[in-house]
């Protein structure tokens, strides 16, 4: 079936275009992925829709109220496999979570906004994730990541499975440079051995563009990258 995301926001048209545009909408549409948004307003409890008060201890801004995302969540027709709370006091998302994540059936991503949540919401969520060392002002943005990363691993939902396969991460190395035409460009040419028609000569110059790559632009991910006695050669020259 269909890998179903359930967003929970203060800003569900944020989101909305999100989810019907480009590849994640023709996904939808073919039946591989499934959105539905909900708007935590809805869930406020009183009739001025406000989900937020004032911090206990006193200080500048607001939280947003444990029992606001409690009703939210028990308002889902069917109860996700996970729970996610985006917010940078998260573990940090990378492309091993993208993949444990695209195995399961249903995620709800809780997206925070202002200064945050009541602490008590840890114990409404499955876990709590950051996209990265940043503070944004909401966790939309952060949500269409975990969406992007995660989607793109099921079956089908990109065109081409190779591109997934060999691209960045999977492999452990960033990926080695692609070009297209013109053959020439301001100067610029497209290496020989792509011109010809040597495929294991390819191979092999790919493989070191992307480790040549990795060492000068990410050297902390060579250690896991899984590297053969040929690469490590290569990475010495
Ligand atoms: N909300 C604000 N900043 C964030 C981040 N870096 N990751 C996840 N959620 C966030």
């Amino acid at each position: 079936g269909p890998l179903h995301f359930s967003l929970l926001t203060l800003f569900p048209e944020l989101l909305r275009p999100f989810t019907q545009e480009a590849l994640l909408g023709r996904a939808v549409t073919a039946g591989l992925l499934k959105f539905d948004l909900h708007d935590l307003r809805e869930h406020a409890g009183n009739r001025w829709r406000k989900v937020d008060d004032s911090p206990y201890g006193g200080g500048a801004g607001m939280v947003i109220r444990v029992d606001v995302v409690e009703r939210a969540l028990a308002a889902l027709p069917v109860q996700p496999d996970e729970i996610i709370l985006l917010t940078p006091a998260g573990k940090k998302f990378d492309q091993k979570m993208a993949e444990e994540l695209a195995e399961k059936n249903h995620l709800a991503l809780v997206c925070g906004r202002y200064e945050g949540f009541d602490a008590r919401v840890e114990s409404l969520v499955t876990r709590e994730v950051s996209v990265g060392d940043y503070v944004m002002m909401g966790g939309e943005a952060a949500a269409a990541c975990i969406v992007e990363a995660v989607a793109r691993l099921r079956p089908g939902v990109i065109g081409d499975e190779r591109s997934w396969q060999d691209d960045s991460y999977s492999s452990g190395l960033l990926d080695y440079p692609e070009y297209t035409r013109p053959a020439q460009w301001q100067g610029q040419g497209v290496p020989e051995v792509l011109q010809g028609g040597n495929h294991a000569a390819i191979t092999r110059w790919r493989r070191d563009r992307a480790l040549e790559r990795t060492l000068s632009r990410r050297p902390d991910l060579l250690p896991s990258a899984g590297l053969t006695p040929h690469d490590s050669a290569a990475l010495v020259d």
